[in-house]
């Protein structure tokens, strides 16, 4: 059974999608430990609700970010993790935790990456910018993590088409439903090894 690791900043819908996965047993890992930088964020009482060890690392926490970055790896190896999923993370990830975890720090995002994708594309914002540019489709991306923002090797993507009296909400909302199916999916197929991540 693998040991994931969840690291969240708001609602934390995808990290309930995934909870659930475990629970009902589509997904064979069990959810060790959710991190957010918001210790106010719902996500970490949803979790805690869900019997399941969370807590708070952030500049708050700890302000020097080499503390910061050694204090995440320590909670996840600490915690045996041995995937770490970014559920609507919005921070980088510090060198140290992307060494301990190289290939194995996975994200999701809501656009059919490389197209809307990089510094301040996250959430809604990323639905109007693809609004504004009149797409017809757009979708979810699961990638996995790297020093830049949404540049990791894309591991799936699934479209979702863009009708034209979305807005950005309804589109939101449209986009949402694919990720909670995508991510459990992707992640049950790097477990089975239908997707082979590079070696770390
Ligand atoms: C999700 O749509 C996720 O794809 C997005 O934030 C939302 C978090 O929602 N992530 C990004 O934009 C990352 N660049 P959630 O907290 O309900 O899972």
């Amino acid at each position: 059974m693998k040991k994931l690791g969840i690291l969240v900043s708001g609602r934390g819908s995808n990290m309930l999608a995934i909870i659930d996965a475990c629970e009902q047993g589509s997904l064979s890992a069990s959810v060790e430990v959710v991190i957010s930088n918001n210790g106010d964020s719902v996500a970490l009482t949803l979790a805690k609700e869900k019997n399941i060890y969370v807590e708070h690392l952030s500049s708050c926490t700890h302000p020097d970010p080499d503390q910061l970055d050694v204090a995440m790896t320590e909670l996840l190896t600490g915690c045996d993790v041995d995937y770490v999923l970014l559920a609507g993370f919005m921070k980088k990830i510090g060198p140290k935790t992307l060494a301990a975890y190289k290939s194995r720090i996975i994200n999701i995002h809501p656009s059919l990456l490389p197209k809307f994708g990089g510094q301040g594309m996250f959430g809604i914002n990323v639905h109007k910018a693809v609004i504004d540019a009149g797409e017809k489709e757009t979708g979810v991306t699961i990638h996995l993590v790297d020093e830049e923002y949404d540049k990791g090797s894309i591991l799936a993507q699934r479209t979702v088409a863009v009708a034209p009296d979305d807005t950005p909400e309804t589109l939101a909302v449209k986009v949402l439903k694919v990720e909670h199916v995508l991510f459990a999916e992707t992640i049950q197929k790097i477990i089975d090894n239908s997707i082979i991540l590079p070696d770390h």
